[in-house]
């Protein structure tokens, strides 16, 4: 039996804009892990178990539209893997439509998986480039940012069609991620984005390009390229993604919670409506806002570090 695992991953700005070709940063999530199994049997066909989610069905049974079951078939064809006799058995600790990047993480750990169990490597745009496929099944029109983030595995800055580029993180940041509890599937919002852009455009595209020189004046903070404080640019893009009309009420309680309770700043992450917010804290905060989260109505907070290494 071969395992693979993939990380989920946040985005730290720049969502929503990026599917309009803004530029985003992304990083690794380690907290949650999605984990894939592959285990040769003799009897013929190709099963796919997810016991977290109850289900087990064959490959030949699935339907047109299950993600999972286009990441084994593009990944056989890619590795050229013989599709029957396996068992393929997915795990996940990672909240689904959260914003976390479940779906992903899932697809990457069990191409990785199948790839292992073929004795093969595949490079990190080769994972991307299938685990992508399966992402449009689930979004419908994906800018590409979580497969790039969760295949590469390391901070990304992202500009739809164009490969991860280059974030050389130059210090360490602390980040608590706040859960609302309420799945808000990112395909409804990124429809109900796109049909309000599409109706004003001159409302909501100056609103992309404000998000897009938020996530540009990150990059240079990040980077050490300028000096000057990343919390005040989260807290932006987040009065930027409610013009956007993504965030709920539960995300701006846990946001100004955050805020009050000594965060450097904060934002929600990922598709908005629900799913999880981000907080930027340090050593002197990082109690308190945890303790201000957990008391406002988060259903979990996570801690992640990243940076400087
Ligand atoms: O998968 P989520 O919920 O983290 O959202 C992805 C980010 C969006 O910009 C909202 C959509 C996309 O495809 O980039």
């Amino acid at each position: 039996m071969l395992m693979a695992t993939a990380s989920g991953k946040i985005i730290l700005l720049g969502e929503h804009a990026v599917v309009y070709g803004q530029p985003a940063i992304a990083v690794p999530f380690r907290a949650l892990q999605a984990t894939a199994m592959v285990a040769a049997r003799d009897s013929a066909p190709v099963w796919i178990e997810a016991p977290d989610l109850e289900r087990r069905y064959r490959l030949d049974a699935a339907s047109p539209g299950d993600p999972l079951a286009l990441a084994v078939r593009n990944a056989a064809q890619r590795l050229r893997l013989p599709l029957h006799g396996l068992v393929i058995t997915v795990r996940s600790t990672l909240p689904v439509a959260s914003g976390l990047g479940s779906g992903a993480a899932v697809c990457t750990a069990l191409v990785r998986a199948l790839a292992e169990f073929a004795g093969q490597t595949l490079v990190p745009d080769e994972v991307s480039a299938i685990v992508y496929e399966s992402e449009k099944l689930l979004h419908g029109t994906p800018s590409g940012i979580d497969n790039t983030v969760i295949a590469h595995d390391r901070p990304v800055f992202f500009i739809k069609g164009q490969g991860p580029l280059p974030l050389a993180v130059v210090r360490p940041y602390t980040f608590l991620v706040a859960d609302t509890g309420v799945p808000s599937p990112t395909r409804h919002v990124v429809a109900d984005v796109r049909a309000a852009a599409t109706r004003q455009p001159e409302r909501y595209q100056p609103l992309f390009a404000e998000i897009g020189a938020t996530v540009r004046a990150a990059r240079a903070l990040m980077t050490g390229e300028a000096e000057g404080e990343l919390g005040p640019l989260l807290t932006r893009n987040h009065a930027l993604l409610r013009e956007l009309e993504v965030s709920s009420e539960a995300l701006d309680t846990l946001v100004v919670a955050a805020v009050s309770a000594g965060a450097l700043g904060a934002k929600l992450s990922g598709g908005g409506r629900g799913g999880n917010m981000i907080a930027l804290v340090d050593d002197d905060s990082v109690e308190a806002v945890r303790a201000a989260l957990q008391g406002s109505g988060a259903k979990a907070v996570y801690q992640t570090d990243f940076g400087d290494d």
